[in-house]
This record gives structure tokens, sequence and C-alpha cells, in this order.
């Protein structure tokens, strides 16, 4: 019988995160980079990965990572590397990746289109089972791996049991499209439009703005102050 992705997140949940003490934001928000990490060195052949190897491929410090995985138990001995298949498995277990999620999309514009053209997504899991938008010149056209639907299908979606929303339309329709996701069960929204949204508390939500993250980088380059690669 095939596991669902609320099945495993209940599982996650009970055998897993309550484990673990608070965990910094930072830290979670390294943990799929590590991932990234321990699969570029697998495939370079190492079934074996110390901190040290890990930090050189990422950039970053082997303090910080060791600082990182304690948050979440033991994680091998000092010294020794840590066993690659069980490295990846742990850390995809660690961020309820493990059993995949659906996500659908909602606003095939400029950026919409490319996040549906990005294949990247699918080595983390993430499946994009549908996409929708109001413009009738886009419905019923092909994109990716979907076909645009009418915005006014999300409610069908309930049994499909959608994990993920993203929502990549203009700043003034994105409350209506959180509140849409959030009434079929979505439990994780990644928004691109730059407002802030209000969700149910049992809604996780992640705004990503580029701009802003253009905006800091004059900063280092005027006061000179160095940042991480990935910070
Ligand atoms: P766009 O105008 O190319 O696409 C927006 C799409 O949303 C259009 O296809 C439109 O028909 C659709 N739409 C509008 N209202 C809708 C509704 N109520 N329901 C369903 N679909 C609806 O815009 P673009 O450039 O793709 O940007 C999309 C959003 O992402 C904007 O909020 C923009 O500010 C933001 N953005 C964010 C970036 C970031 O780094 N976070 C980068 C680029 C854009």
């Amino acid at each position: 019988m095939r596991t669902s992705s609320s099945d495993c997140e209940r599982k996650h949940n009970k055998g897993c995160l309550m484990r673990y003490r608070r965990v910094p934001d930072e830290t979670v928000r390294r943990m799929p980079l590590y991932l990234r990490g321990v699969r570029i060195l697998t495939e370079q052949g190492q079934n074996s990965i110390c901190s040290k190897s890990l930090a050189d491929c990422l950039g970053m410090s082997a303090w910080q990572i060791r600082k990182d995985f304690s948050y979440f138990g033991d994680f091998g001995k000092p010294g020794v590397g840590y066993d690659a298949a069980t490295l990846e498995r742990r850390i995809n277990k660690i961020l309820n990746l493990g059993c995949g999620h659906n996500v659908v999309l909602v606003g095939v514009g400029n950026l919409g289109s490319a996040i549906l053209s990005f294949n990247g997504f699918r080595q983390y899991g993430f499946n994009i089972i549908a996409a929708f938008d109001c413009d009738a010149k886009k419905i019923g056209k092909k994109k990716g791996p979907v076909v645009v639907e009418d915005v006014s299908r999300i409610a069908k979606l309930e049994s499909k049991r959608v994990g993920l929303g993203i929502i990549a339309v203009p700043a003034s329709a994105a409350q209506g499209i959180a509140d849409a996701l959030a009434a079929i069960g979505v439990k994780g929204i990644l928004n691109f439009a730059p407002v802030r949204i209000s969700v149910p508390k049992k809604v996780r939500i992640v705004t990503i703005d580029i701009a802003i993250e253009l905006a800091r980088l004059p900063y280092y380059m005027a006061s000179g102050q160095s940042q991480g690669a990935w910070e």
C-alpha cells in the first residue's frame, strides 16, 4: 500500500520532530544545502563524508555543520566520516522530505512559467500536480508537467491531498489565493508575492523576495564585511 504524504507527516511528527529541541530557523534553512552537498559528494564516489569535506564542497565551515547537526542528535563519532547513504536518509527524514509532496502552483505568468519548467524540484521529492491561473488565454495550455486550469477549480483539489502551494500571482491577489489553498488543506505555502499574507495557524508560509536579497548585497559591497556564500 502506498504511504500518503500526510501519513508520512504524522509518523515524522511523532517519531522524529518531537525529540528535537527548538531548532534555529537558520539551521533548518541550511539543512537542504547539506543534503545537496551530500549528494554531490556521493556522486563523486565518496561513501563516507566528514564535516570538513561537506564544508569544503559547500564553501562553509565544518564547525557550523557539526553545530547544525547537533540539534538533531547523534550523527556519528567525531573525526569519523558519516556514512553517505545514512546521512542522506537522516537529513531527508529531518526535513520531512522522504515521502514526497504534491505541489500546486497558482499564477502562470513569467515567474510561474519558469517554476513549471524547472526540473530541480523533483530531487527533493516535490511533484507539481496542478497549476492555476485566471487568464482565459492561459487556461487549457500545457506548461511543463501540467495543463493550466481555471483558478476556480482549486476547490476541486481536496481529494488529491495537496501538501504545498506556490503563489506566483500579483500582490493584490495573493491573500485570496492563500485563503483558497488553506481551505483545501494545504499546509505549506511558498509565496513569491511581495506582500504579507495571513494564514491559519496550522499553515506554514515562506516568502521569497529576490529584490530584498538583492537589496542587501550593496551593503556588503560597500562595507567590506564578509558573509557566508549561502546566507
Ligand atoms: P505576471 O504578471 O507575469 O504573472 C502573474 C500571473 O498571475 C498572471 O498569469 C495572471 O493571469 C495570474 N493571476 C493574477 N491574478 C490571479 C488570480 N486571482 N488567480 C489566479 N491567477 C492570477 O507576474 P510575475 O512576474 O510572474 O510575478 C508574479 C508574482 O511574483 C508577483 O507578485 C511578483 O511581484 C512576484 N515576483 C517575485 C519575485 C521574487 O523574487 N519573489 C521575482 C519576480 C516576481
